[in-house]
């Protein structure tokens, strides 16, 4: 690298590049990484019965989650501007029509009602800090770290005091458009959270239950498999790579032309891929040592670790970094999840990055107290998938994040032409024709027939 920079003209244009490339894969790393593996990947596995599940999940993130991030990617890349205008400019350009922009508009709204629920859970993260510090799980029994989790959430003053807090620690670092000290936290974060993953699976496979945990997760049992669970699956890949509305478009943006796409986006899932798998290994072992249910729901996260750093000597310092690292998790994807709404109205209203964070935030902060409410107050409140945040959670991983993923394949791989797509992957050779096979074929075929079977 420093032979490259020997006084010609190109010295800052190659270090540019190289460190623009390192930003890139951070920020899409530092928004997949999140609650999607660590909380919600071991939840909604555990309410789906496990192996099966945790199967059909992989095979979603391979077959249908790398074709869609690599077109979102290009897309934004081509494009160049916010995920609505990319997708009005690039829908003109490419011959087919205006509309595109629906697809991106579509991605703004789903970015904030994920931000609604995200926050909440964030905000327990947040309050799991102090607690940690406080020493309340030391020692603490399977049915005392429940009736804390219990407690706390049944109190909708204290979640929406937590929520609150977060909202506001995310609206004050995208109005203030901290990259730089966002790209330092991510290249820390991610890290650190696979050594104290590490450390907890090394708990686990201690307890006695490993064994257990490992056949939970991967002996498939097929009999328990439904449409709905395959719809979960597949929701649940979309969820943690971030991808289907937006987030990532937006990140293409301002990635270099010369750029690998495929090499960035097979970075972010293999490692946001590794670190929920962890996650499950960690957590499900602890689940039947503790004589506890998989499917706990929401609550399993918060119902099982602590009991672990409850027992291990030196757990109040490692508890008390785990849930840091994991607010600080939940804070970079918090950004991922508002840059294509404040990017759009920063261009589109002509409004200031301060004015559009604060509008966004606000409204997603307002419609937020829906799901802090479910837990508490209207907890007996129940339509379609359950309670408000269940119905939220549905409404946008379920069916707003895989119809998006669709459309953006469809586009990439259909209405762009063949030479578009080429230049921006910079290959035409084999990987390409697998590109654009998935593309095509294999991922906008099995969105649909999941879509299909399990809505209907
Ligand atoms: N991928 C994030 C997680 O797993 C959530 C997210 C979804 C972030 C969509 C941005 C966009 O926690």
């Amino acid at each position: 690298m420093l032979s490259n920079q020997a006084g010609d003209g190109k010295r800052s244009s190659v270090h540019g590049h190289w460190s623009s490339r390192m930003a890139f894969i951070l920020a899409v790393t530092g928004s997949a990484v999140g609650l999607g593996n660590i909380w919600k990947f071991p939840y909604i596995a555990g309410q789906n019965g496990g192996g099966a599940f945790v199967l059909v999940y992989l095979l979603c993130v391979v077959l249908i989650g790398m074709p869609v991030m690599m077109s979102e990617i290009l897309i934004g890349r081509r494009g160049r501007r916010n995920p609505v205008r990319t997708m009005e400019l690039l829908g003109q350009e490419e011959g087919g029509s205006r509309h595109w922009k629906l697809v991106g508009g579509m991605g703004v709204l789903a970015g904030v009602l994920i931000l609604s629920y995200y926050s909440v859970v964030a905000g327990w993260t947040l309050a799991y800090i102090l607690k940690s510090v406080s020493g309340a799980f030391v020692g603490a029994t399977p049915d005392a770290v429940g009736a804390q989790f219990g407690n706390f959430v049944g109190d909708w003053r204290l979640i929406g005091l937590a929520h609150t807090v977060f909202m506001a620690l995310s609206i004050f670092v995208v109005a203030r458009g901290v990259e730089r000290g966002l790209e330092q936290a991510v290249r820390f974060m991610v890290p650190a959270l696979l050594l104290l993953m590490l450390l907890l699976l090394g708990y686990s496979i201690n307890s006695g239950y490993f064994g257990q945990g490992l056949a939970f997760m991967f002996t498939p049992d097929f009999e328990r498999l439904t449409w709905g669970s395959v719809l979960a699956a597949l929701g649940q890949a979309f969820f943690t790579l971030s991808i289907g509305m937006g987030a990532v478009m937006a990140y293409g943006a301002y990635l270099p032309e010369e750029t690998s796409i495929t090499g960035a986006s097979a970075a972010v899932v293999t490692a946001d891929t590794a670190i929920a798998m962890l996650a499950g290994l960690a957590i499900f072992p602890l689940v039947f040592a503790n004589n506890l249910t998989p499917a706990d729901g929401p609550g399993l996260v918060f119902n099982t670790l602590p009991l672990a750093f409850g027992q291990m000597a030196g757990g109040v310092f490692f508890s008390t970094i785990f849930f840091v690292l994991l607010s600080f998790a939940a804070w970079t994807s918090a950004i991922g999840l508002m840059e294509p709404g404040v990017a759009w109205i920063v261009e589109h209203f002509n409004k200031t990055r301060a004015q559009a964070t604060i509008a966004i935030g606000l409204l997603i902060w307002v419609i937020g107290f829906g799901s802090v409410l479910s837990f508490n107050v209207l907890s007996d409140f129940k339509f379609l998938a359950g309670t408000i945040f269940d119905n939220v959670d549905y409404l946008t991983s379920n069916i707003m994040l895989p119809l998006g993923g669709l459309l953006i394949v469809v586009f990439a791989g259909w209405v762009m032409c063949r030479n578009s797509t080429s230049d921006e992957l910079g290959t035409s050779g084999a990987l390409f024709k697998v590109w654009r096979l998935l593309a095509r074929f294999v991922a906008p075929i099995g969105i649909l027939i999941v879509l299909i079977n399990a809505v209907r």
